[in-house]
Formats: structure tokens, C-alpha cells, sequence
């Protein structure tokens, strides 16, 4: 067990049974319809506490599977500071430091949010982690978007994992300008895996594009997303259902799939990869058949047959979300 799931398992032993059950109810209940509001919606520790157990596994596990494809193709690149926006609890604070854990520098990171209350219950959360980073997080309380906004601290990498969602379209587009014109080295924006959540992920990569990043992941390239409605782009990561879930959401599955949209830009020189898985491939008697976002084509299906050696057995390997090295063959 990671030392988050730990500490998220003790929060959820500390509460009264059926209290956080009610709670993330509650919760569900605010966030259904509600889009951009004045104030914060996890105003409390009973909030916060229904939102780290219930759905902090999941955002953390989005942003560490989307870091995992942004750092395949970042080369050496390695983040010294780090900025979580709109963090939270931290989901991405533990997700970066994961992502580098074997990078000699160690970095530091800083979380901002307009929620004292989940500000507190991070730090609670961070002081058991494994990583310096996590431990000794800065949690600085800052509203994001409108006219008291604060400009955004410099970092090497800044997180927007599950925000603007919250924001109203101006704070929206604001916020990911401020990251981009904050970000030293890169930025990633992580989303719902919904058709709503793609989109804003879309506007938010066409900003970072126009400020001259290059899109490391998931997309091959920088040129228009050829995904056309009524599909959408988007991934999923696996996560391990707690006892909550399963009242919250009954049924006995001990796991559920986060859908998730990301892009992941940097300022460095770095090249994606040729070809993104973007459907579960589909394995069939002697051959995959794989659906590809590509430079050259755009979304294409490709065959892999037996008769192609390697690319068969790598083919027979990939996943929804992984990269293909081997798009021509
Ligand atoms: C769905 S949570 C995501 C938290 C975390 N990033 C994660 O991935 O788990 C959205 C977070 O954005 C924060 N937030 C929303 N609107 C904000 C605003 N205007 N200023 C600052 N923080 C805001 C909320 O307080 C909340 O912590």
C-alpha cells in the first residue's frame, strides 16, 4: 500500500461509519449542475475529508499516468519547483513527486488553493508521504481567476489537475495564460475524460501552443486535434474502489476506471512521440488492430500482423493511452 493510500484509509477510519458516505452524497449533490461559483464548495473538513477519500485516488492517478507519458518524452528534463494549482489536497503534489522519484535533485512543491480547508487536511495528509517534496509542500491559500487573482509564483512544471472546470470561461482562459507565462519549463492540464472536460482541455492546449509550447503528450504533434465530436479524446487509468465507493456507489467491483483528458506542454526542446494510441486495441487470432493518433494521418487504424516481428509483439502489449513508436511498419 502507497503511503497515500495509507493515509487515506486512516482519514476514512477516523470517521464515523456512514458519516462519509452522507458526506460525499453532500458533495456529489453540490458539484452536480454547479460550474463556477464565489465561494469554495469544500468549505469544511467533512468536505474536504468526502473529497480526498472518494475521489483523490483518482485525480492522483490521472495526473501520475498522464506525468508518466510527459516524462517519457521530456528527456533528462527534471522539475526543481514545482506549483500545484487549484491542488487541493495535493493529488498532483504526490503525483509529481512519484512521477520523479528517482531523480537525484529532489524538488519542491507549492499547492494553492482558495479552500482552507483543503489546504489543511493536504498538509495532514503530506506529513506521513515518503517524498521530502510532498512532507515539506508549501499550502498557500490563493483565489484563482478574477480581478483579486494573485499572478501565479514561477515553477519549473505547473499542475492544473480538475480546476478550470470550476472556473467561469474568462478565469478559465486567464489562469491558463498565467501558468503558461509562469511555467519555466512545462504545464500540464489534466480534465474529466468527458466531452466537456476535452474541450476545455483543447482551448487550454491551443493557448499553450500559441505561446510557443510544444505538446509532448498525448498528441503527436502541435497541429489541429482531429478528433472529431461526437467523440472526444481522452484516457483511463484503473483505480482500487475503497469500502466507500462501494457505498457510495454500491456494487462489488474492487476497482473502477478514471476517464481522464490531458495535455502536457513544454517550453524545452523535446520531440513527442510519432503516434499515440487513442481506443483499446483489439486483439484478434494473429493480429491487433490498433487506432492511432499520428503526425502524418491523424486518427488512423493500423493492422499489426504476426509477419511484422516486433511491432506484433509490442502491438500485443500496448495500451489505450500509450505511445507508438512504430507508426510506418
Ligand atoms: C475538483 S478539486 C481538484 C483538486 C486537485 N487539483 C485534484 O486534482 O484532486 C478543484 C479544486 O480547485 C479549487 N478551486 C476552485 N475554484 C477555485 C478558485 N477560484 N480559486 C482557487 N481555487 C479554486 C477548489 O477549492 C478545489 O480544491
Amino acid at each position: 500500500m502507497s503511503t497515500l493510500q495509507a493515509a487515506l484509509a486512516d482519514l476514512l477510519d477516523g470517521m464515523p461509519p456512514g458519516r462519509a458516505a452522507q458526506a460525499v452524497d453532500r458533495l456529489i449533490a453540490t458539484y452536480r449542475g454547479r460550474t463556477a461559483g464565489k465561494t469554495p464548495i469544500l468549505r469544511d473538513r467533512s468536505d474536504v475529508a468526502a473529497y480526498a477519500a472518494y475521489r483523490m485516488p483518482a485525480t492522483h492517478a490521472a495526473v501520475r499516468a498522464a506525468l508518466g507519458e510527459f516524462r517519457a518524452r521530456a528527456g533528462e528534463w527534471t522539475p526543481a519547483t514545482h506549483l500545484d494549482v487549484g491542488g487541493g489536497t495535493g493529488a498532483a503534489t504526490w503525483a509529481v513527486a512519484d512521477a520523479w522519484a528517482d531523480a537525484e535533485a529532489a524538488h519542491t512543491s507549492t499547492v494553492l488553493d482558495w479552500s482552507q480547508a483543503a489546504l489543511d487536511l493536504g498538509r495532514e495528509l503530506a506529513a506521513g508521504a515518503e517524498w521530502a517534496s510532498v512532507r515539506e509542500a508549501q499550502w498557500r491559500r490563493a483565489p484563482l481567476g478574477g480581478a483579486s487573482a494573485a499572478r501565479l509564483p514561477e515553477a519549473d512544471l505547473i499542475t492544473v489537475s480538475y480546476v478550470i472546470g470550476e472556473l467561469a470561461d474568462p478565469d478559465r482562459a486567464a489562469v491558463i495564460a498565467e501558468a503558461a507565462r509562469a511555467a519555466k519549463g512545462a504545464v500540464l492540464v489534466v480534465e474529466p475524460g468527458t466531452p466537456d472536460g476535452y474541450a476545455r482541455v483543447l482551448a487550454a492546449r491551443d493557448q499553450l501552443i500559441a505561446a510557443g509550447y510544444t505538446v509532448l503528450a498525448p498528441c503527436p504533434h502541435n497541429a489541429a486535434c482531429p478528433v472529431q465530436a461526437p467523440d472526444w479524446c481522452h484516457f483511463a487509468v484503473r483505480v482500487t474502489r475503497s469500502s466507500l465507493h462501494r457505498q457510495v456507489k454500491g456494487g462489488s467491483l474492487p476497482y473502477e476506471d478514471e476517464k481522464f483528458s490531458y495535455v502536457a506542454a513544454a517550453r524545452f526542446p523535446a520531440t513527442p512521440a510519432p503516434a499515440r494510441v487513442v481506443r483499446h486495441p483489439q486483439i484478434r487470432k494473429g493480429q491487433v488492430l490498433l487506432d492511432l493518433c499520428t503526425v502524418e494521418d491523424g486518427l488512423r487504424r493500423k493492422t499489426v500482423t504476426k509477419r511484422h516481428g516486433d511491432a506484433y509483439r509490442a502491438a500485443r502489449d500496448a495500451d489505450w493511452g500509450d505511445a507508438w513508436e512504430q507508426p510506418d511498419r
